[in-house]
């Protein structure tokens, strides 16, 4: 069954030649199981009628924010609400400049800004408005929130010049969509929004960095925000779940439902987390623990008498380790922060620390900050058959879910009593 079966999905079309490809996107997407709702910016009305869609899809064709007979039959909140998916295509070099702006100036650029779907773009325009540095640096603000791109393609296009920036042909469209819902799968269709998958479950998370003092007023740390983690404490909650969550120092508030223990040291994390690992089913690692501590914690501060100085730094205790070594282990999972040769490193983590599951991302890619950033994008990886799963980039909010709807996918193929 395809990804797109049963989803709500919003077919926005630009002002673009390419708009006639649209009308068979929207027939391939409903042949795929999926409900369309067509909005057309008013320059894609300029290339294809209306009524095109109207009878491709069943439903009334959405063109306008101020007209009041539309907004009685569906609002654009109500529109935005519908949608389980938004996809731009074509998207014109205008719509990509508006979205990444804000604008809310007319139907599609609105109903975007209203709507929590997950955006999918498809460009097409002349290859070198696609070159142009405003428009990719419009598809970077995009992409940085969390949008995905699919294509554009090259080769010849309609204005008679060869490049990069011809649509997709629609069941490409479509087949790299699936791809990409596939890979995320917390999208879910807009009756699935409450799915109970980890009901009955706990789940203890780590969160955030930890803080090692060398004296009263210095310490050694990391760029850890701690918002993955929060955003998987609340998407545990979400799926019916328990959650504890251990979080260092960061400035993040929790849901009330969760139980938050603070923490500043590695040594205090591992103590909160020792006190809750038996008695828990998933231990999801995010923390980014520090590696080292001082050997000795000065108790005043310390002078700049000297022009160098030395500290001295001791190992701290791997606290998924000893999480994953008790005898009574609860599904172990880590994550992986690389800078190069990333599934290499996170399988040989996901053997050494004996783990259920390890999720990696890259933390050192120049324009894409994990750290601090709202958006993320994982490889998950799992021992039995060298599983892999991609989480595309999107919000942290999506990729917990989605990392949460693949560890309840793998939590329920453990043999009762395993621990392991
Ligand atoms: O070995 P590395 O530090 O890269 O492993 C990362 C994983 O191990 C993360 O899940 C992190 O939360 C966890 N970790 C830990 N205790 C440490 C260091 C890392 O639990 N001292």
């Amino acid at each position: 069954m395809s990804a797109l079966n049963k989803k709500n999905i919003l077919l926005g079309v630009c002002g673009g030649i390419a708009a006639y490809k649209s009308a068979i996107l929207a027939r391939r997407l409903i042949d795929a199981g999926a409900q369309v709702r067509v909005v057309m910016t008013s320059g894609a009305q300029a290339f294809v009628q209306p009524m095109t869609f109207q009878a491709l899809t069943g439903n009334p064709v959405h063109t306008s924010l101020l007209d009041t007979e539309a907004e009685a039959a569906m609002g654009h909140i109500e529109l935005a609400r519908w949608a389980d998916i938004i996809l731009i295509a074509p998207a014109t070099a205008n719509t990509l400049a508006r979205l990444a702006h804000g604008f809310a100036d007319d139907l599609l650029s609105t109903v975007c800004l209203a709507s929590e779907a997950p955006l999918f773009i498809a460009p097409a325009m002349n290859r070198l408005m696609w070159a142009h540095a405003a428009t990719l640096s419009n598809c970077k603000t995009l992409n940085d929130r969390g949008a995905s791109f699919i294509g554009p393609a090259e080769g010849i296009q309609a204005c008679g010049e060869t490049g990069a920036g011809r649509l997709l042909e629609p069941e490409d469209i479509r087949d790299q969509l699936a791809t990409l819902l596939q890979s995320n799968a917390a999208i879910t269709t807009s009756n699935e929004q409450t799915t109970q998958t980890l009901a009955g479950k706990h789940v203890l998370v780590t969160a955030g960095p930890t803080r090692e003092a060398i004296d009263p007023v210095r310490y050694i740390s990391n760029h850890s925000s701690g918002k993955m983690g929060f955003a998987i404490a609340e998407a545990a909650v979400s799926m019916g779940a328990r959650v504890t969550l251990v979080a260092g120092p960061v400035s993040l508030s929790a849901s009330d439902t969760i139980q938050r223990i603070d923490v500043v040291s590695a040594e205090q994390m591992l103590d909160a987390v020792m006190q809750v690992a038996g008695n828990c089913d998933v231990f999801i690692s995010v923390a980014a623990v520090s590696d080292y501590r001082l050997e000795e914690i000065k108790e005043q501060k310390i002078k700049k008498n000297d022009e160098q100085m030395q500290l001295t730094l001791i190992k701290n205790p791997d606290i998924l380790k000893q999480v994953s070594s008790r005898e009574d282990r609860p599904f172990c999972v880590g994550f992986a922060a690389e800078t190069e040769n990333v599934e290499a490193h996170a399988r040989g983590k996901l053997v050494r620390k004996q783990l259920d599951m390890i999720a990696a991302n890259q933390v050192a890619q120049p324009d894409n900050p994990v750290f601090g950033s709202d958006t993320n994008a994982l490889d998950v990886y799992w021992p039995a058959n060298d599983g892999h799963q991609a989480i595309p980039a999107s919000s942290k909010t999506h990729v917990a879910q989605a990392l949460l709807t693949i560890i309840a996918s793998q939590l329920g193929k453990k043999p009762e009593g395993s621990q392991g």
